[in-house]
């Protein structure tokens, strides 16, 4: 079968990269031509493990191929992937420009039956309507069928994901679509489960509200330990046992960033609002993960009083490790008010410093290595739990001006902490080596 995709973000590549690796002739589109190109030359725009091996490796087969010209990508395809972006407008809806473009580029494309499948988080109805589109707008008398295909692949390990996904949800109007995509779907051995167009695009919400949710609620339990004296990973341990809760995405921290959680929940809550659903639960995940990122910021300011001229060092900037990406990151929004409040920034990340220069103020710094931020740091924060920071050799905090160390996901046991001489903070667990008696809560 030949597919195109459109769009080579996040969910386009991998999606592309990994339906050629099963054996499908696959044509990705982008309108960017920078990115063709740099495509074409084998560089993945992204950090993703494993993915530059996989699509250089398809390429080399002929399986794998990338056009900036929507016409030559989609006219000989069976099957057309919808996989742009879906940005957020400033009042939280998502913004379908790219979409329904790609819906009428196919539409004025097609000169055969076409599968039309939208991999793209759009809000409920979209698929109903992108079918009115296309259905308006084809120029041929052909038939084409648009499904819905969420995606629930994440960063930094989004080959993984897509492989060994814990089920494929297809919202679909016919037997026959559903028959292509199980076909297409074959080699990946994961279940598939089938639904109507308009709950499978709800499946996508609900799912990354409830993970999210999860999240805030360990939160707010982590907030409670320290001022209670419990742990909150022995907590989460303790709750995760139970099936019925399960054990992941309990992981306190500093909340949850990245271009989906706070997009999708933003998004959740106009759908909700256009119908007058007042969803009092998510606007309480929302609110309790702005307060969240600021976590360290406020314990910071509790030790210091002013901030001005302090140098602060700040270990991990990506919204989480295994990836270069820096959006919705605490990390970002931090280092900005430490930067309003004068302080003197220090930033390290393994591979996100390129993306972090581009929207920090010039007058951030960075350091090569973990050593080089920490010197005469008066404290250092620790926004992602990076190997290579989990790893690191305890006694480099030592050796800072002031050894005060706020660690925001949580990445050293106790045990391991308590006989350095540094004062450490981290989420919901008991603070070691204390100056005072301050808790910093
Ligand atoms: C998320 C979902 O997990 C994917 O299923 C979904 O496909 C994707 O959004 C999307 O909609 O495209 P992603 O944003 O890549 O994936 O990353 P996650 O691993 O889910 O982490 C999101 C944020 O939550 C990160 O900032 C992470 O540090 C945080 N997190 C996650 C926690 O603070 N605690 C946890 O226990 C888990």
């Amino acid at each position: 079968m030949k597919l195109a995709v459109a769009g080579t973000g996040y969910v386009g590549l991998v999606t592309g990269v990994c339906l050629a690796e099963v054996g499908h002739q696959v044509t990705c589109v982008d309108i960017d031509e920078m990115k063709i190109q740099q495509l074409k030359e084998g560089i993945p725009p992204i950090y993703e493990p494993g993915l530059t091996e996989m699509m250089q490796s398809n390429v080399a087969a002929e399986r794998l191929r990338f056009t900036s010209n929507f016409q030559d990508g989609f006219e000989e395809a069976d099957v057309i992937f919808i996989a742009v972006g879906t940005p957020q407008n400033t009042d939280g809806s998502a913004n379908l420009t790219y979409v329904e473009e790609v819906a009428k580029n196919i539409a004025s494309t097609a000169h055969k039956d076409t599968l039309v499948v939208t991999k793209s988080t759009v809000p409920v109805g979209t698929n109903n309507r992108l079918q009115e589109i296309i259905n308006l707008t084809k120029l041929n008398p052909v038939k084409i069928e648009v499904v819905s295909n969420p995606e629930f692949l994440r960063e930094g390990s989004a080959i993984y994901d897509t492989f060994h996904g814990d089920r494929i949800v297809i919202g679909v109007q016919s037997k026959e679509a559903a028959q292509q995509l199980e076909e297409i779907y074959e080699d990946f051995h994961i279940p598939i489960y089938q639904t109507d167009l308009r709950s499978a695009e709800m499946i996508k919400y609900a799912a990354n509200a409830f993970l999210a949710t999860k999240i805030s609620f360990i939160n707010e339990i982590a907030n409670i330990c320290e001022r209670v004296g419990a742990n909150v990973e022995e907590v989460a341990t303790g709750m995760g046992l139970d099936k019925r809760i399960g054990s992941t995405f309990l992981k306190a921290g500093i909340g949850y960033g990245g271009s989906c959680f706070p997009k999708d929940t933003n998004a959740l809550m106009q759908i909700a609002g256009n119908v007058a659903y007042e969803f009092e639960l998510l606007k309480g995940v929302i609110n309790v993960n702005r307060k969240q990122q600021i976590r360290l910021l406020d314990k910071l300011k509790q030790k210091y009083e002013s901030l001005t001229n302090k140098r602060i060092a700040v270990l991990g900037l990506a919204f989480k490790p295994n990836t270069d990406d820096i959006r919705e990151a605490a990390s970002i929004l931090v280092i900005n008010e430490l930067v309003r409040e004068k302080a003197n920034v220090i930033a390290y990340d393994p591979v996100a410093m390129d993306n972090a220069k581009q929207v920090l103020s010039p007058t951030v710094n960075f350091a090569s290595t973990i050593e080089e931020a920490l010197v005469e740091a008066e404290a250092v924060l620790i926004f992602t739990e990076w190997d290579e920071i989990k790893t690191i050799d305890l006694n480099v905090f030592a050796k800072m001006k002031t050894p005060f160390v706020l660690d925001g996901r949580n990445c050293f046991a106790l045990e391991s902490v308590k006989d350095f001489p540094f004062e450490y903070h981290s989420i919901g667990r008991p603070a070691l080596n204390l100056e005072s008696e301050n808790l910093l809560i």
